[in-house]
């Protein structure tokens, strides 16, 4: 952000919720509401004998600061899906809660094993689920999305080979890149180094998680070798000013999320995480929410966490313009978002008409 659009209001007044934003990192299967859950889990024998707080703790993050125990979240989570209409349901309400913090432009990422294997739906009609319902909420809504789909580490080939075809299949529903998630300390990404090389030929945009449990060798690794645009976290970057060196050189940008960095333990607390220092280093760094409803947060939240790290409203601002240059858009929409951004921006700040 230039001076002239340079915020001079007291930052611990801002109010974050109605500033416009840009959420590149958003797992959808961590974003189901809690009260949907509860209804869903009614239906599903293997849950419904689960008392409300229970199900709860095992859906939310519950205390314990563990990356696996984190993790395991999201095999609760599956068991939600026994009906097509769970799963619009969740992509209904994702797109409607990141209306109502006002994310602009979001591009929410999805595996659809995840949501498909409990009942054995196919991945195919799934994944139509899934946009078409999202799709419909952010038109209803006002919101710009775009979705990524997931693989996880642990996937045979096959299932990912699959996932590929079908984010090859639905770009014209706006499906605009592929991610590598799940547990990097367990699975190694090199079985899936192809498919990740033929989407990035085939023009899809590349982010892996790598470097949040791991190490800045899993970062070199997504970017060497599965030619990943963006870093899931990537905050272990941090201790290699070699990577940090290569990441500014080839405008590699690093999706951090604060609160899941310490919910999943990687960092030992918000004052300890290493987000100053890679903006110290120059390094394209995204803010983002990841799993928000297992989190409980918002990615309002998160930029008032980055408020208490240091950064100025400023920072957040120009975090926002910066996220537009890294996502998946083609250059053309890139430019039209860039200039709606910047005229919102603009209007919020006193004494400087839109
Ligand atoms: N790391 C890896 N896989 C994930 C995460 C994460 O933080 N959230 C959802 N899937
Ligand atoms: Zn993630």
């Amino acid at each position: 952000m230039n001076e002239q659009t340079a915020p001079s209001v007291p930052e611990e007044t801002v109010p974050f919720q109605q500033w416009p934003k840009v959420e590149l990192h958003r797992h959808l299967e961590g974003s189901v509401r809690f009260e949907t859950a509860w209804q869903w889990a009614r239906k599903n024998p293997a849950l419904a004998h689960l008392e409300q707080e229970k199900l709860r703790r095992l859906i939310e993050f519950d205390g314990v600061r563990d990356f696996a125990h984190f993790l395991g979240r999201f095999r609760v989570l599956r068991q939600l899906y026994t009906a097509p209409d769970a799963v619009r349901q969740v992509a209904r309400e994702a797109v409607e809660d990141a209306a109502l913090e006002n994310i602009r432009y979001l591009e929410l990422r999805f595996s659809p094993d995840h949501f498909a294997s409990h009942a054995g739906f196919d991945m195919e009609d799934v994944a139509s689920w899934i946009l078409e319902a999202a799709r419909a909420a952010a038109h209803d809504h006002g919101v710009e999305v775009r979705f990524l789909l997931t693989i996880a580490r642990n996937y045979d080939f096959q299932t990912a080979s699959r996932i590929l075809s079908i984010a090859l299949r639905f770009r014209d529903l706006g499906i605009v890149g592929l991610d590598l998630a799940g547990n990097e300390l367990m699975y190694p990404a090199e079985p899936f180094v192809e498919l990740f090389v033929r989407a990035r030929e085939e023009g899809l945009g590349i982010t892996v998680h790598a470097g949040e449990a791991g190490t800045a060798a899993h970062v070199w690794e997504a970017i060497d070798r599965l030619g990943a645009h963006r870093i899931g976290h990537g905050i272990r970057s941090a201790d290699d000013p070699k990577l940090l060196e290569e990441l500014r050189r080839r405008n590699i940008s690093l999706e951090v999320c604060l609160t899941s960095n310490v919910q999943t333990g990687v960092v030992p607390s918000l004052a300890e995480h290493p987000l100053p220092r890679l903006l110290e280093a120059r390094v394209p760094v995204v803010l983002c929410s990841d799993d928000p409803r297992v989190s409980r947060i918002t990615l309002t939240d998160e930029w008032y966490n980055a408020l208490q790290l240091g950064l100025s409203v400023e920072a957040l601002t120009h975090l926002t313009m910066q996220a537009v240059e890294h996502t998946f858009l083609p250059a053309d929409e890139k430019r039209g978002l860039r200039q709606r951004l910047a005229a919102e921006i603009a209007s919020l700040i006193p004494g400087r008409p839109s």
